[in-house]
């Protein structure tokens, strides 16, 4: 049993490559390596490089490496990007899925499919303060969740018309690295934005505090990579066990922490006290995004078993790497 790991050289990817390869599971890595780093990927792995785009190319990976299951994580994930470059979303992560699937289906090589998916699928969840099931109505906001929403719809569907095993799971706010050289390059969300602001010296920024909230201050789910990570393991095992399964999960701690609390957890755990600034909210933030996680428990037997302590502290390890001044 050999799983294919798209965008396995990338912060997520290369976490489920080293879960996997844990839990004594065969993979191979493909990758454009347009974000990807080929460092993270583990000795004794193969790595293929290439676009999901190129149905020959990926074809070609399924029968020389005799795959059986796909994980697939390749993908543009920048929600702002996405809406000044729609297109450029829709075919790389659309299109590009659809080309995946048209060459597992057509080598029938693999028998499960596992789908990284993202709960930017809910836009702003009807839930209010409440929990987001899989069941919350999903009314994306951006071009990048409406690509992850068609994604879904796009898997399962395969999976009806073919009988390949399908499980997409929803992220939610993923932080944290199992070490520092896998900690994520790119400084796109509030963590490693927090690092940047304080390592210039300078005040951290909340993006609106007159949310209805607790602190006024946005709440997310924050789940640890390696968590993250272990979740993927285990649909991918799952589904290897029970073809023809059809699974959406959430993949969150069930948790919420405010910005406003994230920011505070990030001065104390690196040795800072820099109080932060308020600006202007950002289009599109919903209020409040934290997951129910129980039907990831009861389909798969999996909870999140890291708090944002650790995700902050192995965080911080990776910039520290990567910034050594900070
Ligand atoms: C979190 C909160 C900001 C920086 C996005 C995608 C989601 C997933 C995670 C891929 C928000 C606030 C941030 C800062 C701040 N990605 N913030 N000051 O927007 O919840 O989710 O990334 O799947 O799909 O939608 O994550 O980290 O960008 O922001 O106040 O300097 O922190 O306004 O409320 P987000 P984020």
């Amino acid at each position: 049993m050999t799983w294919l790991i798209t965008g396995g050289a990338g912060y997520i990817g290369a976490h489920v490559v080293h879960a996997m390869a844990e839990a004594g599971e065969r993979t191979v890595v493909y990758d454009d390596l347009s974000s990807g780093i080929p460092d993270r990927v583990p000795d004794g792995v193969p790595l293929v490089v290439g676009s999901v785009l190129d149905g020959e190319r990926v074809a070609r990976a399924l029968t020389d490496h005799e795959v059986t299951g796909v994980v697939h994580l390749a993908a543009k994930k920048q929600v702002a990007e996405s809406v000044e470059r729609p297109l450029h979303y829709y075919r790389e992560n659309v299109e590009g899925l659809r080309a995946l699937l048209e060459a597992v289906t057509a080598t029938g090589s693999a028998s499960s499919f596992v789908f990284s998916s993202s709960a930017a699928v809910y836009g702003t969840p009807s839930t209010g303060a409440g929990l987001v099931t899989e069941d919350t109505p999903c009314l994306p906001m951006s071009p990048y969740g409406e690509t992850k929403l068609a994604g879904e719809w796009m898997v399962r569907a395969t999976g009806r018309a073919t009988g390949l095993s399908t499980a997409s799971l929803r992220y939610f706010n993923v932080a944290g690295a199992a070490r520092p050289e896998l900690a994520d390059t790119g400084v796109s969300n509030l963590v490693p934005m927090v690092f940047e602001k304080l390592t210039a010296n300078e005040p951290p920024r909340v993006f609106g505090d007159d949310y209805p909230t607790p602190d006024g201050t946005c709440v997310r789910d924050y789940i640890h990579v390696v968590d993250l990570a272990e979740a993927h393991v285990a649909a991918a095992r799952a589904l290897r066990a029970a073809p023809g399964r059809d699974l959406t999960l959430n993949i969150g701690r069930g948790e919420g922490v405010s910005v406003r609390g994230m920011i505070d957890r990030i001065n104390a755990l690196t040795g800072h006290d820099l109080a932060p600034t308020v600006a202007p909210r950002r289009p599109g933030d919903p209020a409040n995004v934290v997951a129910s996680a129980d039907r990831a428990a009861a389909e798969l037997g999996w909870k999140a078993r890291h708090g944002v302590d650790d995700m902050i502290t192995s965080a911080w390890a990776g910039w520290r790497r990567l910034h050594p001044g900070a």
